[in-house]
């Protein structure tokens, strides 16, 4: 009975801490000194090196990272920074930047 109650909680505890609310202040402070210089400010990339992120889903943006990390997906420069990424990095980051407009709001 123990154990089941003890797997419980860790389940709830688990349920519980992917429901946490995003810190998009983190965020915005870690897309400034780690992804800006290549993603632009706010996601929307100038160079067609790299690709535009902001206002792509949050569920895409966390599993390209996470797969980035585990060396799933195959890139040099993004390898090397998913490495130094949190889970709660991850969380945060792909909040943040599915908030921002990509080109849906540019007029060409
Ligand atoms: C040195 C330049 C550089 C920096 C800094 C950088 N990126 Fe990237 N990023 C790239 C390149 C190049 C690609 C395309 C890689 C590929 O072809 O898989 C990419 C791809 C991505 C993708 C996948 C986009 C897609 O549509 O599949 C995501 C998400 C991403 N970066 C997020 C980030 C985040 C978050 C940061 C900061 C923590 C960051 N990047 C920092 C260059 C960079």
């Amino acid at each position: 009975m123990k154990s089941v109650i003890a797997a419980t909680s860790l389940l709830l505890l688990a349920i519980s801490s992917s429901l946490q609310a995003a810190d998009l202040k983190a965020a915005e402070a870690l897309a400034g000194e780690q992804c800006a210089a290549c993603h632009g400010p706010t996601g929307v990339s100038q160079n067609p090196e790299w690709p535009i992120i902001a206002g792509q889903h949050a569920d895409y943006l966390a599993r390209t990272l996470r797969q980035y990390r585990s060396g799933e997906r195959e890139d040099p420069l993004m390898q090397g920074i998913a490495a130094g990424l949190s889970d709660e990095d991850i969380r945060n980051l792909s909040a943040w930047y599915a908030r921002q407009d990509g080109l849906k709001t540019k007029q060409y």
